[in-house]
């Protein structure tokens, strides 16, 4: 008996690195997995329908039953004909999993609008793909449903040199957090995971990450948030990063100051820094201990090498 046994599951981003480890181990825990990916070099450049493929004859070969689709994920169509292929041939979707991702690293005073649109497009709008179509089914059908995001810390954090990737990354949470509180009374669910694992997309990363592990640590906890075991989980942001799970806290007004009326700027001056004051980023911190240890500014942060980018 599998934790996915008789589920529908379409992953996007899943012919290679972490989405490549979620269909192999959805299909191993029961599931019948749509397998997504647009074949890309890490900037998106170069498609290709060989890594889809070569994903659902591994499936096959194991025993389970898959579909490739070597769709760009951040059309609407691509979306639609994704959710469409598992109500097709399946009946139904329960489960969507969206895992593609590029990369084009550039200081924000140097980007350009391509290298905005492109990861924007990929990350943000390629989840919005297919939980839009995903859910339209969903909401419909016996069970609702189970949506996954993945994130990354520098969605919560900032990045110095990935602006466009923290700003998709951070817009996938707050997509995320729709889809719970907009889909809850469909008993359709979402999550998202900010994992670590060594893939090709970390190796881009200057300095490395100060954790890492592999690929098929970050499947188990997408498959649990996929079962029914989870029904009751919705709204949540996971990292996973060998054998740690950890769970993102939400954002809260942690500390205020109330007058009767308006505040002038020049009051404000005054009273904020000893009532209110900041609460300082955590990236700061993160990047003075990678300094320490002798490694740039470490991970996605980037770092002096991205500095000159
Ligand atoms: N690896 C890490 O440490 C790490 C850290 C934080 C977040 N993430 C996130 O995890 C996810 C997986 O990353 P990975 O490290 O496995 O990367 P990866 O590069 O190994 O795999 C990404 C896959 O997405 C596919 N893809 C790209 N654009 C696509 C598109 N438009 N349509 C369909 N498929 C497309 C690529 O062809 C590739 O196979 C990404 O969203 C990434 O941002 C990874």
């Amino acid at each position: 008996m599998g934790l996915l046994d008789g589920k529908v599951i379409a992953i996007t981003g899943a012919g290679r690195g972490i989405g490549r480890a979620v269909a192999l181990a959805c299909a191993a825990d029961g599931a019948s997995v749509i397998v997504n990916d647009y074949g890309v070099s890490i900037d998106g450049s170069e498609p290709s329908s060989d890594v889809a493929d070569a994903v659902v004859a591994e499936i096959e070969a194991a025993g389970g039953t898959a579909i490739a689709i070597a769709d760009d994920i951040s059309t609407m169509e691509a979306g639609e004909r994704l959710v469409q292929t598992a109500v097709d041939k399946f009946g139904r979707i329960d489960g969507a999993v969206c895992v593609a991702g590029i990369l084009r690293e550039r200081m924000l005073f140097n980007m350009s609008e391509q290298e905005w649109d492109g990861v924007i497009d990929t990350h943000l709008k390629g989840t919005f793909t297919v939980f839009r179509a995903a859910s339209a089914v969903m909401r419909k059908q016996d069970g609702g449903g189970s949506l996954v995001a993945f994130t990354s810390g520098v969605g919560m954090w900032g990045s110095v040199s990935q602006a466009n990737y923290a700003a998709a990354k951070g817009g996938i949470v707050a997509l995320m957090r729709s889809a719970a509180v907009g889909l809850q009374r469909y008993a359709v669910r979402a999550n998202a995971i900010a994992p670590v694992a060594q893939t090709r997309m970390a190796a881009n990363v200057p300095g490395g990450t100060a954790e890492t592990g592999e690929p098929e640590d970050v499947a188990p906890m997408v498959v649990y948030l996929l079962s029914d075991e989870a029904k009751d989980v919705t709204g949540q942001t996971y990292t996973v990063v060998g054998g740690k799970v950890a769970l993102w806290s939400q954002p809260r007004e942690i500390r205020s100051v109330v007058k009767e009326g308006r505040w002038t700027a020049a009051e404000l001056a005054e009273k904020l820094p000893g009532a209110v004051g900041i609460d300082r980023l955590p990236m700061f911190e993160y990047i003075e201990m990678m300094q320490k240890r002798g490694r740039g500014s470490g991970a996605e942060a980037g770092g002096a090498e991205a500095a000159k980018q």
